[in-house]
C-alpha cells in the first residue's frame, strides 16, 4: 500500500528537453521510497505539436495540467518555429495562467566545478525573480508598424499586490536560511516609479523581519558583485527582467548552464508549480547525447522539496555534489551516463 502519491505532469518539449527529462525521471524513480506512488502524465507541447496542429497550449491542456501536483519541463523552443510563438504561447502562458509569481533560481558553486569563479570562496545564493509582471506582462504594442515611423512600447507592469507577495516570499526564504540576508536589486535611481514601489514595499515588509539583514543594489552594480564578490549574496529579490538576466549570470559564475535549476512557483498551491532547467532546448547539440542532465536533476530536487519530500531532495543534491566532485573535465560523459551514475548513487 502506498503512503503518498505524486501526480506529475511531464513536458519534455523540444531539442534536448526530452533527453534531459528522461534522466530527471530516472533519478526521481531512484530516490523515491517504495511507498510513494509516482503517476506521470506526458504532454506533447512544443514544436512537433505546433507543426502538426498549429496549437501551442490549449484550454484543455491547461485544465488537465492543473490536476497535477507539479510539472517537470525540459525546454521549449525550436529554430523551425518563428521566435516567440512557443516561448510566449507555451512557457509564458503556463507561468501566467498558473500564477507562478515566484521564479526561484538557486546558484551554488561546488568545489571542482569549472568556470570563471573556480576556486573562489563558497557561493550559495538564491535569486527570487518576480514571474508574472514587469516588462514581461505583455503590456505593449506597435503603431505605424513596419513603417520608418514605427512606434513600439513594452510597458513594465508593477502592482502593489504583485510586488508585495514576491517580496514576502523572499523574506520567508531568507529568514529560513542560516545567513538571513536579503538583497533587493532594482534601478530606482532611473526607473523611479516602479523602483519606489519596490523599495517602499521592501522596507515596509523588512520591519516585520527583524532577524533578516537587508540591503539594496542597483542592477548594474549587482552584475559587478556577481562576478567580483558573489559570496556577499544570500537571497536576492528582483523584478522579472532584471531577474532573467541576473539568473543567467548567476548560472554562468556557479558552474555553468548545465547545472542551473529553477522552479516556477505558486506558493499558495492554487495551481501546480513547474520545475525546469534554466537552459533552453540547445538545438546545436540536440540529438548528440551530450547534454548535461544535471540542471534537470537539480530541478527535480527543487520539485521534491516543494512537495515536502525534503529528505529525498537532500539526497538528490548530495548525489549531484558527490558526482561533481569526481568529474573529470577531460573525460566528458554522455547524457544517460550522468543520469545512470546519479541514479546508482541513490540506489546504493
Ligand atoms: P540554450 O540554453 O538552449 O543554449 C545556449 C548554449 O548552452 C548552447 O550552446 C547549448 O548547446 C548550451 N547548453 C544549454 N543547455 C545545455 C546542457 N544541458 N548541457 C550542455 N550544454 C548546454 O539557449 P538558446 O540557444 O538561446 O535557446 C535555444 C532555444 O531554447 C530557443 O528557442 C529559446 O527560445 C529556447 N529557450 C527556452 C527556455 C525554456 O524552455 N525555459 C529557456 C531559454 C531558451
Ligand atoms: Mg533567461
Amino acid at each position: 500500500p502506498y503512503r503518498r502519491s505524486i501526480r506529475l505532469a511531464v513536458v519534455p518539449g523540444d531539442g534536448i528537453g526530452p533527453e534531459v527529462v528522461a534522466e530527471g525521471l530516472k533519478v526521481l524513480a531512484a530516490v523515491l521510497p517504495q511507498d510513494v506512488k509516482l503517476e506521470t502524465t506526458e504532454y506533447d507541447l512544443g514544436a512537433r505539436r505546433w507543426h502538426a496542429t498549429g496549437e501551442t497550449l490549449t484550454d484543455a491542456d491547461l485544465r488537465s495540467l492543473g490536476q497535477h501536483d507539479a510539472i517537470l519541463l525540459g525546454a521549449i523552443g525550436d529554430p523551425t518555429v518563428p521566435s516567440g510563438v512557443l516561448e510566449r504561447g507555451v512557457l509564458l502562458k503556463l507561468r501566467f495562467e498558473f500564477d507562478h509569481y515566484v521564479n526561484l533560481r538557486p546558484g551554488k558553486l561546488h568545489p571542482n566545478t569549472a568556470g570563471p569563479l573556480a576556486g573562489s570562496p563558497a557561493v550559495d545564493l538564491v535569486v527570487v525573480r518576480e514571474g508574472t509582471e514587469g516588462p514581461y506582462a505583455g503590456n505593449g504594442g506597435t503603431l505605424r508598424t513596419g513603417t520608418p515611423a514605427e512606434v513600439a512600447t513594452e510597458v513594465s507592469v508593477n502592482t502593489a499586490y504583485g510586488v508585495e507577495r514576491v517580496i514576502r516570499y523572499a523574506f520567508e526564504r531568507a529568514n529560513a536560511r542560516p545567513r538571513r540576508k536579503l538583497t533587493l536589486v532594482h534601478k530606482n535611481n532611473v526607473l523611479v516609479h516602479a523602483g519606489n514601489l519596490w523599495k517602499n514595499t521592501f522596507d515596509a515588509v523588512a520591519a516585520e523581519y527583524p532577524d533578516v539583514t537587508t540591503d539594496y543594489l542597483h542592477v548594474d552594480a549587482a552584475t559587478i558583485f556577481f562576478v567580483t564578490r558573489p559570496e556577499r549574496f544570500d537571497v536576492i529579490v528582483t523584478d522579472n527582467l532584471f531577474g532573467d538576466i541576473l539568473t543567467d549570470l548567476a548560472a554562468a559564475v556557479t558552474g555553468g548552464i548545465g547545472l542551473a535549476a529553477s522552479g516556477n512557483i505558486n506558493p499558495t498551491g492554487a495551481h501546480p508549480s513547474m520545475f525546469e532547467p534554466v537552459h533552453g532546448s540547445a538545438p546545436d547539440i540536440a540529438g548528440t547525447g551530450t547534454a548535461d542532465p544535471t540542471a534537470t536533476v537539480l530541478s527535480v530536487a527543487l520539485l521534491l522539496r516543494h512537495l515536502n519530500h525534503d529528505q529525498e531532495a537532500e539526497r538528490v543534491e548530495a548525489a549531484v555534489a558527490a558526482d561533481l566532485a569526481e568529474r573529470d573535465p577531460n573525460a566528458p560523459r554522455r547524457t544517460e551516463q550522468i543520469g545512470d551514475a546519479l541514479a546508482a548513487r541513490l540506489a546504493g
